[in-house]
């Protein structure tokens, strides 16, 4: 018999990937103060159908069960690394607008840097929640003595209240004073907490995720109403402004991480700061169809190139006509990224048709027919080496795949999903030559998935939400098998 050996690179990063808001909940302290916490209970969202009904409270219980959970990651998996976010609303439940900093503004008034005087670093020390501060040290301190290597993401997409109302957004935006996003000052505050986080955690964090998939924050709240996705809005304006914030909040919390955080616990120290994307493969339906082909083309540009190109290289396109004038460039906004997340699920098959957005192009996505997930994503392995390859060859950072993953409430697809994924990630390697540092499969566990709720089950292990109990899949002695080898044996 012929058996191939996939060798990947020493000292590659095998991890899963969660966040706060999806697993923390269902034992232990609920965290009231977000959002989405908000978000996902209100009595209009449920009736209309644009949320599952599903709590987070009912969820896995991380925040009581993190010493467990992360046994799997380790001995169960056998992994050597594990992604983490922290809820920026768990660590200022209230507001920190009035602790002092200095900030500058380029020539079209954007905000590009931030100032934080040790002062105001007290000022922020003294403000932080203390149960959660201890809570993830207790989290951080456990992966580290288990030698797990930790990603961390700072935004995983909850907001506190204090910061954004998604009710108050969607029911009357104009009168509205919470604004998430769309509001220059939510950028000085993430450097506010970008810059606590660092500090407060740097010595058992070296790796460093600003952002996750910023481009669903801004599409799924701002574009596509009934997404689920607070705050429920479609409005291109909105969407443009949010998403050029996401991109400029980037640039000031890599720069904050890269100063507080001084101390290192691994090879990647004292801060290696990148941002988690989501570049997804697309086709138009009919290759034969002009219009189909503009509207895929102008649908990938928005998704994987708008938001790269700004944080990369400086490219505001404000009017997305896809031409840079001259009053579109913001060097100034550059500030880094040290590599690039990549998370990759699906393929998009995109058709031209009737906008629904003012000001926007028409186009859909085709629902998925063969070969789906029981979100109704299409599964399209070959994809995972296409986006890797154009990220990289593109951008030329080190790229790490941040998330992939299937919902398979039957575990009939999940094993033969990450094998074939995994295939193609070895190929960007070794025969296109892209340096892929990492991959973390979503997801540990079964968890609270956003607007869809519990019944998306993304887990290598299997969540009892009445009794929290965690059975593995059948991907889990075969994962465990890849992550302890460094190799895919078929
Ligand atoms: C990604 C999100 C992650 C999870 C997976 C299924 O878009 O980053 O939180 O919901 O999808």
């Amino acid at each position: 018999m012929f058996w191939l050996a996939r060798v990947f690179p020493d000292g590659f990063l095998w991890g899963t990937a969660m966040a706060a808001f999806q697993v923390e909940m269902g034992l232990g302290e609920v965290d009231s103060r977000s959002d989405w916490y908000v978000w996902v209970r209100d009595e209009n969202n449920i009736k209309k159908g644009l949320v599952s009904g599903d709590l987070p409270e009912d969820g896995p219980g991380f925040w009581a069960l993190f010493r467990d959970d992360l046994k799997l990651a380790r001995a169960g998996l056998g992994n050597n690394a594990v992604r983490l976010s922290l809820d920026w609303s768990r660590i200022f439940p209230e507001q920190t607008r009035d602790v002092p900093v200095k900030v500058r503004f380029d020539n079209y008034g954007n905000v590009c840097g931030v100032d934080v005087p040790m002062d105001s670093m007290r000022l922020l020390e003294e403000r932080a929640y203390q149960p959660s501060v201890q809570k993830y040290r207790e989290v951080l301190t456990e992966c580290r003595n288990l030698g797990l290597t930790v990603l961390l993401t700072l935004y995983h997409w909850p907001l506190p209240l204090w910061i954004h109302d998604p009710i108050e957004c969607r029911d009357d935006f104009v009168h509205a004073v919470r604004r998430g996003w769309t509001d220059q000052t939510t950028v000085v505050e993430f450097a506010k907490y970008a810059a606590y986080v660092a500090k407060t955690f740097g010595d058992s964090v070296d790796l460093y995720a600003t952002l996750n998939e910023p481009m669903v924050a801004s599409g799924a709240g701002y574009l596509r109403k009934s997404s689920g996705f607070p705050p429920g809005l479609g409005d291109l304006g909105l969407f443009v402004e949010v998403t050029k914030n996401l991109a400029v909040a980037h640039g000031i919390a890599y720069e904050q991480v890269k100063k507080w955080d001084i101390s290192s616990c691994s090879a990647y120290g004292p801060a290696y700061v990148g941002v988690v994307h989501n570049p997804q493969y697309y086709e138009p339906f009919d290759k034969d169809s002009k219009a189909d082909v503009e509207a895929s083309r102008f649908v990938e540009y928005v998704q994987n190139e708008w938001i790269l190109n700004m944080i990369l290289k400086g490219d505001y396109d404000l009017d997305l006509n896809m031409i840079i004038e001259k009053d579109e460039q913001r060097p100034s906004l550059v500030k880094g990224c040290d590599f690039i997340g990549v998370n990759y699920y699906m393929r998009n098959r995109i058709r031209s048709a009737e906008s629904k957005v003012p000001g926007l192009p028409g186009f859909e996505t085709v629902p998925c027919t063969q070969n789906c997930t029981d979100m109704g994503w299409e599964i399209y392995p070959q994809g995972m080496r296409y986006v890797t390859n154009w990220v990289y060859n593109r951008y030329r950072r080190p790229i790490m795949i941040t998330e992939n993953g299937i919902a398979d409430a039957k575990d009939e697809k999940r094993s033969e999903y990450l094998l074939s994924h995994l295939r193609e990630i070895h190929k960007s390697i070794t025969d296109d030559s892209v340096t892929v540092k990492g991959y973390f499969h979503w997801s540990l566990m079964d968890n609270f998935e956003w607007a869809r709720g519990f019944k998306m089950r993304f887990g290598l292990y299997r969540v009892n939400y009445e009794t929290k109990e965690r059975t593995p899949t059948k991907a889990v002695p075969i994962y465990k098998q890849i992550a302890t080898t460094n190799t895919l044996q078929e």
